[in-house]
């Protein structure tokens, strides 16, 4: 149940419930225990009155400002309260399907996302059972029959989302020995089998036919061989474009010789998360089949120190013929994008959307809460931030200007491969749109946004799988043209 802050007497679903409940609500409003506060949650015990023993209420907050996401977060926080008093079953009404005046499908979505990712644990290695077990079972409840089929499809597209964007978290939280480039291959080959996608892995050896210096590099200080992962959706064969996704896969990223601190290095077995992400979201795209084309590509490696890793000095030469100078060998994201994009570029994908957790710098720049977001062509970026926005994701466009390209000029090669600290997320972008030529492109970072520290609506502890919404929705919308 649920109430919008500053309501005395509660209507609609709540209002039943609380006659049912002979007044209990609104004996508990009037005692001043529930205020409809936003995270506000009461258990009220039914005690025979209705079928289920136990009735939460949970607090929307002002109705001004109520909204899609608003949803998400009761939706996330109830189930979580609902799992901590070892409930195993809950049924909810459709919040904001009354008077939020929210679409129901959209409204039965959110109710979907929000349970499934507020529910999302990380226990493969722990051995111990949870103490209060898990929630088993979400029952949407609507009395309006009319409203079901709408409802029905929301929670569809919900599942599946929310599903993928665990598959997401599933494969960040992993640790790196348990996930590396070889098991993000295996994984492509299962996802491939379930969802229909074509598969192509290509090994070291093709890897040096095709010229990529950029993954070939990053990979010599590592025993993991180097895998590049290639999935393709085809829900609309009569057209030959082909959306791109391209994730950076670096399944540890210890820095190489230009080793990290040794302090929170553990959380670099995330750095696979853009890789994950677009596997994620090619995964829902299997799974909605919508009318278009999309292919994602995953370049997968560890950045090691090792007796033959790549050396600051170092010259490579990427896939599009392109030189550069290794300053860095920390800043290993943009070498394996370089190949990547390039082998998207040339293989006709357009638009292409990169996701990689690339700078430390945009974790400065926006913090925890926004995605950076770069690009090449305002229109498609325009389209990305709507995706964003409508998916309920925080994303923040950030100035491509020319300027900044002094920064990585080399003297020894085409590009050198860090630009220095000052606008570091931007030299970043910048130096990896070096790689996609005239293709419409936006590069998100997520190095901010990858992981978080505490526990937030839908967010829990770990890997967030941010992004996979947004592109779900940004390939649904595409299209939808
Ligand atoms: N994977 C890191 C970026 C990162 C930092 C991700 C923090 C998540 C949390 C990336 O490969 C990296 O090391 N970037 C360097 C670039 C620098 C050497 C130019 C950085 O941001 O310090
Ligand atoms: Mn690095
Ligand atoms: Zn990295």
């Amino acid at each position: 149940m649920n109430l919008f802050e500053g309501v005395t007497q509660p209507g609609g679903a709540t209002g039943g419930v609380d006659k049912a409940l002979d007044g209990a609500i609104t004996q508990l409003i009037a005692a001043g225990e529930i205020k409809g506060k936003s995270g506000e949650l009461t258990l009220v015990y039914s005690l025979g009155k209705i079928p289920a023993k136990r009735v939460i209420v949970a607090g929307l907050g002002k109705q001004a400002g109520f909204n899609v996401d608003s949803i998400r977060r009761v939706s996330a926080e109830a189930c979580r309260f609902a799992r901590g008093k070892a409930a195993k079953r809950v049924a909810t009404i459709v919040h904001g399907g009354g008077v939020g005046g929210i679409e129901p499908e959209k409204a039965a979505q959110a109710i979907t996302e929000g349970a499934i990712l507020g529910l999302y644990r990380f226990r493969k290695h722990i051995s111990k059972e949870p103490e209060n077990g898990d929630v088993q079972e979400l029952l949407v409840v609507e009395r309006d029959e009319a409203k079901r089929s709408h409802l029905e499809k929301g929670c569809d597209v919900g599942k599946v989302t929310a599903e993928s964007v665990a598959f997401a978290r599933d494969m960040i939280n992993e640790p790196a020995n348990f996930m590396t480039p070889s098991v993000m291959a295996e994984i492509a080959r299962n996802l491939a089998g379930e969802c229909g996608l074509g598969l192509t892995v290509l090994e070291r050896a093709q890897m040096k036919e095709l010229g990529m210096g950029g993954l070939v590099g990053v990979s010599q200080g590592s025993h993991q061989d180097p895998k590049f992962i290639v999935l393709s959706y085809r829900g609309d064969a009569a057209s030959q474009k082909t959306v791109g996704l391209v994730g950076k896969g670096i399944t540890f990223d210890s820095g190489g010789i230009s080793l990290k601190p040794a302090e929170d290095m553990g959380e670099m077995k995330g750095d696979m998360a853009g890789g994950a992400t677009v596997m994620a979201a090619i995964r829902a795209v299997g799974k909605l089949k919508p009318k278009i084309n999309v292919t994602a590509v995953i370049p997968a490696t560890e950045n090691l120190p090792g007796g033959s890793a790549l050396k600051p000095g170092d010259v490579i030469k990427a896939m599009n013929g392109k030189t550069i100078e290794i300053i860095s060998t920390d800043a290993e994201g943009r070498l394996i994008l370089a190949d990547a994009l390039s082998y998207a570029v040339k293989n006709g994908l357009s638009p292409v959307v990169d996701v990689a957790t690339l700078t430390g710098a945009i974790r400065v720049a926006l913090g925890d809460v926004t995605v950076g977001v770069f690009g090449n062509s305002e229109e498609f970026s325009k389209k990305v931030m709507t995706a964003a926005e409508e998916a309920g994701e925080r994303m923040w466009q950030m100035p491509m200007f020319e300027e900044y390209k002094e920064q990585y000029k080399s003297e020894v090669a085409d590009l050198k491969n860090t630009g220095g600290r000052p606008g570091g997320a931007i030299t970043s972008a910048l130096f990896v749109g070096e790689f996609v030529s005239d293709t419409p492109w936006v590069h998100l970072d997520i190095a901010g946004t990858s992981l978080t520290s505490k526990e937030k609506g839908h967010a829990v502890k770990g890997a967030t799988g941010v992004a996979v919404r947004t592109l779900v929705n940004l390939v649904m919308n595409l299209a939808a043209e």
